[in-house]
């Protein structure tokens, strides 16, 4: 397994002193339980900088770590992966800026990874690279070690033509991802997008979702889209511990009638901004009463040094400060922030405790919080709002479903949401649940590996 980031975080804390923690991010939940099912190893970056680490091996995954310099850090993570490609990536909800010298160091750093995974990988092994952070490794690879068979997965959108063809080197992107047998995406729209740029701006023959090569190998492009360790999840959420947590939560908020609940990585593709003012404004009109409900934000600390989220991080602050400073009272606010990140543990607790979750970001991959809470609710209640520019809407659809963008049909479905009847929400919840528990994290990755040993074969 290649990707930017390993499962675990060196931290330094506040004393000097270093730590591990679990990194943020749907990716690492989804691929941990993977990994540790294929006893292979897993390539990235450890998250500090300067600093070259052996590898090593924590909670029986082994770990191989690749250094970034502090230079590095900014040019290719935060720079060209957080600057460029991930606004272009999500719709541009905002700018993506384009640097000539951020380029060159993803193409560096890129390298660096395919060396790594080529130095690693037994003959004839098998190699699944993750997200844009690396998409020119599965080519570098090739280069490198023909014998292997390689694999890709994007975790976030792929662009619609239009907007791709803005990058100044879309055809070295796209060249990069042909190295791999087989791309996987997470909805059939991006695998579409992919094929049709390769055919315009490549120039290779494609059959359905298929790319013929010069020298006959194919490239298969395919959606797949990610999934959670469903049953590990309801496991979590009902244990005594996890039952007593979340009663203990909603003591802690003055046991509201409604606990509406968003758990997000604090990124301007989530669409607080437009979440937090629909609630802002239902508090002040008088439909949701404070005393009666109560809204809880966590915000999970992410990319703090990229500019566009410093800026996202004042305005949400300010917002929720002008909203709970209008309409809170002593000992009860409406909103409740929390700009922190929690183990598993007490993220199930929460999602027990809430009896509304919201989910509503502006653009997003897949979105694996709406899945996990849905993985916790065993006894069918619960209402998940969910909006339809997240790949999970596809297969969610017993959802509520709303346009972030649209303020007045956020807060008309999250009214509906909220008073939602028993029979309702439990119709609902169990046809949800049903998706969840089939398509779990152990189909999705048997059906790309099968898939990509298929086409290996074949290509061979
Ligand atoms: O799932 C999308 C993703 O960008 C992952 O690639 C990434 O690891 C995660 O979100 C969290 O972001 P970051 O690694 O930049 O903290």
């Amino acid at each position: 397994m290649v990707a930017n980031r390993l499962p675990v975080d060196r931290v330094v804390l506040d004393d000097g002193s270093t730590d591990w923690r679990t990194s943020p991010g749907g990716l690492v939940s989804a691929i941990a339980p993977v990994m540790r099912k294929n006893r292979g190893a897993w390539v990235g970056w450890h998250g500090s900088a300067d600093e070259e680490l052996e590898p090593f091996v924590d909670d029986d995954l082994q770990l191989v770590p690749v250094p970034l310099s502090a230079t590095e850090v900014q040019e290719y993570y935060e720079g060209f992966s957080n600057g460029t490609l991930w606004p272009l990536y999500h719709d541009v909800v905002e700018f993506p800026e384009y640097h000539r010298e951020w380029w060159d160091a993803y193409v560096k750093i890129n390298k660096r990874f395919a060396s790594r995974a080529a130095d690693v990988t037994q003959h004839n092994g098998t190699v699944w690279v993750q997200d844009y952070q690396l998409q020119l490794v599965p080519q570098m690879l090739r280069e490198m070690r023909p014998d292997l068979t390689i694999g890709f997965f994007l975790h976030i959108p792929f662009p619609p033509v239009e907007l791709f063809q803005q990058l100044p080197w879309r055809r070295q992107v796209l060249s990069g991802l042909l190295g791999a047998d087989l791309v996987g995406f997470q909805l059939p729209g991006g695998a579409q997008n992919f094929v049709r740029l390769v055919r315009q701006r490549v120039g290779l023959r494609t059959h359905r979702d298929r790319i013929v090569h010069a020298d006959d190998r194919q490239t298969l492009a395919r959606a797949y889209p990610i999934a959670i360790d469903a049953s590990g999840f309801q496991e979590l959420a009902e244990r005594p511990e996890t039952l007593e947590r979340a009663a203990e939560i909603r003591r802690d908020l003055e046991n509201p009638r409604t606990v509406f609940l968003g758990v997000d990585r604090l990124d301007y593709t989530k669409g607080l901004k437009q979440r937090i003012r629909a609630f802002g404004e239902l508090f002040a009109s008088g439909e949701l009463d404070p005393d009666d409900a109560v809204f809880v934000q966590v915000a999970n600390p992410s990319r703090e040094r990229v500019d566009q989220y410093r800026r996202l991080r004042d305005d949400i602050d300010r917002l929720v400060g002008r909203i709970n400073g209008d309409l809170g009272r002593i000992g009860r606010s409406a909103i409740v922030y929390l700009h922190n990140s929690y183990p598993h543990e007490e993220m199930a607790a929460l999602y027990k405790a809430a009896d509304v979750m919201v989910v509503t970001p502006l653009r997003d991959g897949m979105n694996l919080v709406a899945k996990e809470y849905v993985a916790c609710r065993s006894d069918n209640t619960g209402a998940l709002v969910l909006s339809e520019f997240a790949g999970a809407a596809k297969e969610l659809r017993q959802s509520f479903q709303v346009n972030p963008y649209d303020i007045n049909g956020m807060k008309d479905t999250f009214l509906a949401a909220y008073s939602a009847d028993r029979t309702d929400r439990a119709r609902r919840m169990r046809a949800m649940r049903r998706q969840v528990f089939e398509h779990d994290i152990d189909h999705w990755a048997e059906s790309y590996l099968a898939d990509l040993r298929d086409i290996r074969s074949r290509n061979r």
